[in-house]
């Protein structure tokens, strides 16, 4: 582990997609590269931190130094962050796909003449907000991201508010932007103690930054 002010801290991070079955070859997934939470994991294991990185399904390479977790569907990400617990903080980076096949087949679906198959879902679990509600082992700081394309300070505050999170890092994913897939992102920091908002940089910058200002919350430089 590398030496820095979070030598000693237990951070989780969730990354990418989360892939729901269909059937044993078929899936639900989402376009989540897991570029932004694989900087983090990155960023916070170079200040030192132990970082356990739950992550779905990506192509991303997971960084060097951290624990990884891999998982396929949310009800799977769930399981792997409640076992990592405790933790000093959580950063949920994940696209997690809000809702899975109710009941997948067991065996492949058959493409049947005239007749096509009918998908009835169920709503997944909310990481972030489960680990921001917990009565027992509520991680100290919790950090939630929040892709939206309209209104993004107002849906990020109400997003804070419902979740019960700590903080909300907001990116405005509309097309414009290309932030989806790119290598930068320009974010909105949003804690109960008002709102900043960053310069478009690199990913990688902007994990930096955000371990810089964890860093500073758990060591009480700030
Ligand atoms: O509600 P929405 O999906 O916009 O919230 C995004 C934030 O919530 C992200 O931090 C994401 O990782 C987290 N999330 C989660 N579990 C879900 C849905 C979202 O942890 N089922």
């Amino acid at each position: 582990l590398a030496d820095g002010p979070l030598k000693g801290r237990r951070i989780l991070v969730t990354s990418g997609p989360t892939h729901e079955p269909i059937d044993p070859v078929r899936y639900i997934a989402n376009r989540s590269s897991g570029a932004q939470g694989t900087a983090i994991a990155r960023a916070l294991a170079a200040f030192g931190a132990e970082v356990v990185f739950v992550t779905g399904p990506a192509d991303m390479p997971a960084p060097g130094g951290v624990e990884v977790q891999r998982v396929e569907t949310a009800q799977q990400m769930l399981a792997a962050c409640e076992t990592a617990l405790p933790v000093d903080a959580a950063v949920c980076a994940a696209a997690v796909a809000d809702w899975r096949v109710a009941s997948a087949s067991p065996s492949k679906m058959k493409k049947t003449a005239g007749g096509l198959p009918q998908l009835e879902f169920a709503e997944n679990p909310d990481i972030l907000a489960a680990l921001s509600q917990r009565a027992e082992n509520r991680p100290g700081l919790v950090i939630g991201f929040a892709a939206e394309t309209d209104d993004l300070e107002a849906n990020a505050a109400a997003k804070l508010k419902r979740k019960g999170c700590d903080w909300i890092v907001a990116n405005d994913v509309s097309e414009a932007m290309g932030i989806m897939g790119g290598t930068e992102n320009a974010v909105t920091l949003i804690t109960q103690s008002g709102t900043e908002r960053w310069p478009r940089m690199s990913k990688y910058r902007v994990a930096a930054r955000l371990a810089g200002k964890i860093a500073d919350v758990l060591t009480g430089s700030d």
